[in-house]
């Protein structure tokens, strides 16, 4: 099966509060086969983090999830796979990202959760899947578009394909 970006829809959910937005990265975590990287996009205060929570402690992570604004990188190791949580907002020059060894990261082992991908443009390794989280008046509209067919499967499989 090859990847069709042309038959890949984008795929719009409705988040009426933080709790789902929690519930969205559990749905995401039951279908999570590394390697994977998402990308995460949207707004200060959006819901990046918030999601980051529901996923990284859905797939077995016991303490809490930490904004890794300052650290630039969390890691969580778990049972079989490694999950690298960024935060590239306070990235001045998408360069520093070669300095701190970023390819391995990406690992065939590793789940990678970027938030503010764009600050790593052209350094930053290519999602799977891409997820931008708009404020609405009352809640969040998320757009999922898949990049590869990793990023297919997982929406596949998550139940969140069109
Ligand atoms: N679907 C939602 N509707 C309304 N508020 C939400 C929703 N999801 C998350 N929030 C709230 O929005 C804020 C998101 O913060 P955070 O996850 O740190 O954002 P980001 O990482 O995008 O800057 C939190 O205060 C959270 O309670
Ligand atoms: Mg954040």
């Amino acid at each position: 099966m090859d990847f069709d970006e042309e038959e890949m829809l984008p795929v719009k959910v409705y988040l009426e509060n933080e709790i789902e937005t929690v519930s969205l990265g559990t749905k995401l975590a039951q279908a999570i086969q590394p390697p994977l990287t998402l990308y995460l996009s949207g707004e200060l205060g959006a819901g990046k983090t918030t999601f980051s929570r529901g996923l990284i402690q859905s797939l077995g992570h016991k303490g809490a999830v930490k904004s890794p604004t300052y650290t630039l990188v969390e890691p969580y190791e778990l049972a079989g796979m490694d999950i690298y949580h960024f935060d590239l907002y306070r990235l001045s020059d998408a360069e520093e990202l070669e300095f701190m060894g970023i390819r391995d990261y990406f690992a065939d082992t590793s789940l990678c959760i970027v938030e503010w991908p764009d600050k790593g443009a052209g350094i930053l390794p290519a999602a799977d899947l891409l997820i931008d989280i708009k404020y609405l008046q009352q809640g969040r509209e998320v757009t999922l578009t898949a990049q590869t067919l990793a990023g297919e499967t997982l929406l596949t499989a998550a139940k969140l394909a069109n």
